[in-house]
């Protein structure tokens, strides 16, 4: 087959770092109008790759051939002008804006040389009506949770005209499964209309919904390019990581000890919490499930002091402690991973080792100096576990990979010495090799007598990994399972609002 029968040909492309060889001579094709999935281990280069097609990176070598002629572009303007739009995997935006105006963004309807605010008014309250969001278009940005800004994001690129190729880096990570499927429907229109999309996920189920392709990246290398149903779930994994992984979860129940926290009568006209109650014990990892909206993420914020709560008690180790901001919530034993660990989670000015040892000085220091060797020796060990791709833990945090960020986050959280360790979404954008580091990780903290919380939208992982669950919604509690009842149905019913 010739370049020119493809929409996209990568010829022979790589691309430098210092220190990083993050792309190394790829090339493959993309046929038009399929949806082209791309697959790798964190920091195999999936994101460098697609953006040299968008024109924010530049390529060291290779040629970029787009509907058969090569192609520079010199900026992700300049790719849009030429048909290549890109949703990029970490939501950037400025949290003051609202909601109408970062829909309008660069598309504003103008009124001589002016633009017409009027209009771009009218025109976001028209997008958002047809696209069902029911909230209002003078929202600001941060009031909005994770999953409605990756729609926005979404809903403003598609909508674009002129748009022949679509690059999605993982557009799914932070949606619910109702959203994910009105995604793919979108995908579906956008594929009959001709447009092609490449698409980044880590999902194994959805990817095998939606890809007419797959591609898989292993170390900057391209491993293969072929047709989905040349591909099952297991040679996959086997093709990203180069070796067998098992399935099982490593879930061990270690001795329970005594309760070491507990939230009592927990209300919040902000968070729209009504009378939560739940306790965790050391040792245990009780999970907190339900639906994306129905309180689970509003729940273990205000429990790690983010946002406030009108009403309630909470407890560590049977003693109540007035948690008012996240220092008093640290001071109490509580320690956090937060779901969108760009925004809350990671200094980027700083390097790796920095960044993993913040949260524990105390143990690394003596008398106020931070021991330079144990800190170099606990984060390495941290840094060596999680399998975080970077020449060293020297490296700067802000250049990894998304999923390398979130190891070092986790890696982070994972570090301290809390007495209760919340994790939500602890896995998302995480590569299937790693994941099991982290449930592993997860163990061995609970082993020595740490209570853990975890908030999961993957049911298999939630299943897999909680001692016991209190399942949401509507702001509510529905309902308590223990192990043996923790199944999909029963976590299903309550989450719907159903009964035990
Ligand atoms: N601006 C940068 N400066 C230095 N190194 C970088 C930069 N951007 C990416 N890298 C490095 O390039 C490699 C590939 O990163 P990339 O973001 O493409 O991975 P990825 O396949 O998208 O992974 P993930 O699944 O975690 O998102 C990583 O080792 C990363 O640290
Ligand atoms: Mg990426």
């Amino acid at each position: 087959m010739k370049h020119s029968e493809y929409k996209i040909w990568f010829d022979s492309i790589s691309m430098e770092f210092p220190g990083v060889l993050a792309v190394d001579d790829v090339s493959f094709g993309v046929m038009p109008g399929v949806v082209h999935v791309m697959m790798g281990e964190n920091g195999a280069g999936k994101s460098t790759l697609m953006k040299i097609l968008n024109g924010v990176n530049t390529p060291s070598k290779g040629k970029l051939y787009v509907s058969g002629q090569e192609r520079h572009f010199s900026s992700a303007m300049d790719a849009k002008h030429h048909g290549v739009a890109m949703i990029y995997q970490e939501l950037s935006y400025i949290p003051d804006m609202t909601v109408e105006k970062y829909l309008m963004l660069c598309n504003e309807p103008k009124k001589g040389c002016f633009i017409d605010w009027k209009g771009v008014s009218r025109e976001a309250k028209k997008i958002l009506e047809e696209e069902g969001l029911a909230y209002d278009p003078k929202m600001k940005l941060r009031d909005l949770s994770v999953s409605d800004i990756q729609l926005l994001e979404i809903i403003k690129c598609t909508r674009g005209e002129n748009v022949d190729v679509l690059v999605m880096d993982e557009p799914t990570s932070a949606l619910t499964d109702k959203e994910v499927s009105r995604l793919f429907e979108k995908i579906e229109n956008l594929k009959k209309s001709g447009v092609t999309i490449l698409y980044i996920s880590h999902k194994m189920d959805e990817i095998f919904k939606i890809a007419d392709y797959i591609t898989v990246m292993r170390d900057g290398k391209h491993i293969k390019t072929g047709k989905a149903s040349e591909f099952d779930e297991n040679s996959l994994v086997a093709l990203m990581v180069g070796r067998e992984l098992s399935n099982v979860y490593p879930k061990e129940t270690v001795p329970i000890g005594d309760t070491v926290l507990e939230v009592e009568h927990l209300s919040s006209e902000y968070s729209r919490l009504k009378d939560i109650s739940f306790h965790v014990k050391r040792g245990e990892i009780v999970g907190i499930g339900g639906l994306m909206g129905a309180g689970r993420t509003e729940t273990v914020r205000a429990v790690f002091g983010i946002d406030k709560f009108d009403e309630g008690t909470i407890k560590v180790d049977g003693h109540p402690v007035k948690i008012r901001s996240v220092s008093d919530a640290i001071r109490a034993g509580i320690s956090m991973a937060t779901e969108d660990r760009r925004r809350l989670g990671l200094i980027f000015c700083r390097n790796i080792k920095e960044n993993i040892s913040l949260s524990s000085l105390d143990k690394i220091s003596k008398f106020k100096f931070i021991e330079k060797r144990k800190e170099k020796q606990i984060t390495q060990m941290y840094f060596d576990k999680m399998g975080v791709k970077a020449p060293s833990i020297n490296y700067h945090a802000g250049t990894l990979s998304g999923g390398n960020q979130q190891k070092v986050v986790l890696g982070k959280c994972l570090m301290t010495d809390a007495k209760v360790l919340i994790l939500d979404e602890p896995t998302r954008g995480i590569d299937v090799g790693a994941k099991w580091e982290i449930y592993k990780l997860m163990v061995d903290q609970a082993r020595k007598g740490m209570g853990i919380i975890m908030i999961s939208s993957e049911l298999p992982e939630f299943i897999g990994m909680c001692d016991r669950a209190y399942i949401m919604n509507g702001g509510r509690i529905t309902g308590e399972l223990d192990r043996s009842e923790l199944t999909q149905e029963n976590v299903v019913r309550l989450a719907a609002g159903g009964k035990k």
